[in-house]
């Protein structure tokens, strides 16, 4: 997979990125910035009850005029929908968004609904608009998921039992407040599994099909940070220098992905997720290793690069080892931080394993895989693995 001289590629990445100890301070000076007033807050329970969403309000202030907070683990169709409907009555010209990717997920979804009106349903495709959606301020409390400055976004059909995944440059949000403080009182297991989301993002920026230097240079950035502060982070969770260190890893591993694309772990873990709800991060966390391991014979020159950035690269290796090396440390480096390590543990069925495999093949985030993935059975050749 070496770069030569027909490269040529387009790099993206418009967010604006206002990060520090108590940043949210900044939220209503941004929204003012997007020359906006009426800010309609998309947020969780566990968030209002965390008391973030008032903190939120609070820093919003004369700004604020209404929240929607019912947004579940893997948010759905008929949630954006609701959200809309609400964040339309209350004359809301800006979102902002405080939670995970979920959260941030259904503030893209309402975005566009306040704009182009209808339901999510009418909606569904790539790259469909001809104009800027709803301005949107995203506020993430996790640090994995990067859906803060990528273009894509992920809600559950409920009624299909799949996951429909959208994307478009104009829902790209305007602005991320990055806070430590807001990731401070995440708990160990929610903050090691979107740990490892982030460090799949940067991994699949690698190895994906539309991988380019600049986002390499992101990636492992964003590898070397997470190999270093994610252990710190799940450990001491108060330590807000790693914190900090980790959001930034996760958005800079999330711009690299939405330019560069993702592979087969995501296809799957997005499956996986669909029919088990296995949370997005710990799918992508135990099928990872896997995916490297199939991967191997395609992009070993990649991967061994991975190694380099992870620090387990030895003099003299060649890149077969090294990417051995690399699947050693990242089982390493989730087996430290608490995770499961096997599909069997985390709910999904053997006899469903197939199932997985069909609904990962329709999945829009496979095309970009290293390996031409055209049947079934070779999805079903890693999940075995990883079951
Ligand atoms: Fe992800």
């Amino acid at each position: 997979m070496a770069y030569d001289t027909d490269l040529s590629f387009i790099y993206k990445n418009p967010t604006r990125i206002v990060f520090g100890v108590n940043s949210l301070r900044d939220l209503a000076a941004e929204c003012n910035e997007l020359k906006c007033s009426k800010a309609f807050l998309v947020t969780d329970k566990g968030l209002v009850e965390a008391g973030l969403a008032e903190k939120v309000e609070a820093a919003l202030g004369k700004l604020h005029v209404g929240t929607f907070d019912e947004c579940p683990q893997d948010s759905g169709v008929h949630i954006v929908n609701q959200a809309a409907d609400i964040a339309r009555e209350k004359g809301a010209d800006i979102l902002v968004s405080l939670g995970g990717g979920s959260v941030i997920d259904t503030a893209k979804g309402v975005a566009i609904l306040l704009k182009e009106g209808g339901k999510l349903e009418d909606h569904y495709g790539l790259q469909l608009f001809t104009r800027p959606q709803t301005p949107h301020i995203a506020i993430p409390t996790t640090a994995g998921t990067g859906s803060e400055v990528t273009w894509a976004y992920v809600v559950k059909d409920w009624e299909k039992n799949q996951k429909i995944l959208c994307g478009d440059d104009h829902i790209i949000p305007n602005t991320a407040i990055l806070d430590p403080v807001l990731t401070q009182g995440l708990p160990p297991r929610i903050t090691a599994f979107t740990g490892m989301d982030a460090l799949t993002h940067a991994i699949e920026a690698i190895h994906a099909l539309q991988a380019e230097p600049i986002t390499d240079i992101m990636a492992f950035g964003a590898i070397r940070l997470i190999v270093q502060y994610l252990p710190t982070c799940v450990e001491s969770g108060d330590d807000l220098f790693a914190r900090g260190q980790q959001q930034i890893a996760a958005t800079t591993a999330g711009i690299a992905f939405s330019n560069a694309q993702i592979g087969l772990v995501h296809a799957a873990a997005h499956s996986a997720g669909a029919l088990y709800g296995v949370p997005h991060g710990l799918a992508n966390s135990i099928l990872l290793p896997h995916v490297m391991k199939y991967n191997m014979d395609e992009c070993a020159d990649r991967y061994a690069l991975v190694a380099d950035a992870m620090g387990v690269k030895e003099r003299g290796m060649g890149d077969e080892e090294a990417t051995l090396a690399a699947i050693d440390a990242v089982f390493a480096l989730s087996k430290r931080i608490g995770l499961p390590q096997k599909l069997s543990e985390v709910g999904v069925e053997e006899s469903g394993l197939g199932q997985v495999a069909e609904l990962s093949l329709s999945d829009g985030a496979i095309v970009y895989n290293p390996k031409l993935i055209y049947e079934s059975e070779q999805v079903m050749e890693v999940l075995k693995e990883a079951y």
